[in-house]
């Protein structure tokens, strides 16, 4: 393991892209000698997460605008070979942990193969799926069956017109279907990710927290991001995790904390007697950036190194241009190296160009 010293910048220059610290450039040639995925700061990536597909079934308030929602052509999306290839050399150089997310993953074919071919790769620990379950209920089964450990089911109210109304017109009793049919199938535990919004889902919260009463699920509330075509419905809609906890204690009374991981977003409550946890994950009130242990690929097969900046490395036109494994492998832990700092929410900084579904929550 490369030990850097914590570089004295760090507490101040949260939110900020700062410059690689003094001293370095050994550590890095370490690191690209090990090849290890490690940043300039230390941090160690073990955990990628793969945009399948920017497209969604749904068109949630909080990810996709109204109108003028553009897709890419589908020969700018990595192929299944090249997606394959990529992740694989991934795992070659500590990723462990593998997320699938979109857009909406369900809706990429051949979702079951992925599935297995990642799961094959040595190295690969665990795999996990964030989804919205409205095509779960066919495909559960076969997913778990090719490898897949858990997912993570984005719902945000239990009430159908609600629902109908934040996914502009998804249907909740599919969803549901898919989400019994996923913890039927051993997909579990079943994390549930629920964005608060005012004057939308904000009074139901209290609904999503007691189905953790009976269940061993983890209901996770999360802050909106202000993500390229959702501005002004973060800027008018953003409801705090203390907001949301403040709510929930009014009703349940004061929830006991409970110990997360470190490289975990979300900070763990339980509502007291219940079988489950609520998480909070506060990217805009509490940023996590300084424990954070992954980079994304998007669909088009970009290396993007935080969700919120768009410092992006290409590897698909490396991979079409007839790379071999060891130029790949110097462009993902050159990338790798070159993470920004953090995310400048709380400074007001806001990502545009890409939105959420481009490049996968
Ligand atoms: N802010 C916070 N979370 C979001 N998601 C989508 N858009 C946003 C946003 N603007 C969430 C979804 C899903 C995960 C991939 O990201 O609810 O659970
Ligand atoms: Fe689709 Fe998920 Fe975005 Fe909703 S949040 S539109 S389900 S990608």
């Amino acid at each position: 393991m490369v030990t850097l010293a914590p570089p004295s910048i760090r507490l101040r220059s949260v939110g900020q892209a700062v410059a690689m610290p003094d001293g370095a450039q050994p550590a890095r040639a370490e690191a690209l000698g090990r090849r290890e995925a490690i940043d300039a700061f230390g941090r160690r990536m073990n955990y990628l997460r793969i945009s399948l597909t920017d497209r969604c079934n749904f068109r949630c308030l909080y990810c996709m605008p109204a109108l003028g929602m553009k897709f890419q052509p589908r020969a700018e999306l990595l192929t299944d070979d090249e997606l394959l290839r990529a992740v694989g050399l991934c795992a070659r150089i500590g990723f462990t942990k593998l997320r699938l997310t979109g857009g909406e993953p369900t809706i990429r074919p051949h979702l079951v193969e992925l599935v297995r071919g990642m799961k094959a790769f040595p190295g690969i620990e665990e795999l996990s799926m964030t989804t919205n379950a409205l095509l779960l209920g066919r495909i559960a089964d076969d997913l778990a069956a090719a490898g897949l450990d858990r997912v993570n089911v984005s719902i945000d109210t239990l009430d159908p017109d609600k629902f109908k109304l934040m996914t502009r017109g998804g249907r909740l009793d599919l969803v549901w279907k898919g989400i019994e049919a996923a913890d039927a199938a051993g997909l579990g535990p079943i994390k549930l990710n629920t964005v608060v919004l005012k004057d939308q889902n904000e009074h139901e919260v209290g609904e999503m927290a007691a189905l953790t009463l009976d269940r061993p699920w983890q209901v996770r509330f999360l802050e909106i991001m202000p993500l390229e075509g959702v501005g002004e419905v973060h800027d008018e809609g953003l409801v705090t995790s203390e907001q949301t906890q403040a709510r929930l204690e009014a009703r349940f009374g004061p929830l006991e904390p409970v110990a997360a991981d470190a490289a975990d977003p979300a900070r763990l409550w339980r509502i007291p007697g219940a079988a489950g946890t609520i998480g909070f994950i506060s990217p805009v009130s509490a940023p996590f950036c300084e424990a954070c242990n992954r980079v994304r690929l998007t669909a088009d097969g970009k290396l993007r190194l935080c969700l919120l900046r768009p410092d992006e490395v290409d590897l698909r036109d490396l991979m079409r241009a007839g790379a071999d494994d060891d130029q790949i492998l110097d462009r993902l832990l050159g990338g790798v190296w070159r993470k920004p700092w953090g995310h400048g929410l709380a400074e007001g900084e806001r990502m545009t160009v890409r939105g959420m579904s481009q490049i996968g929550g």
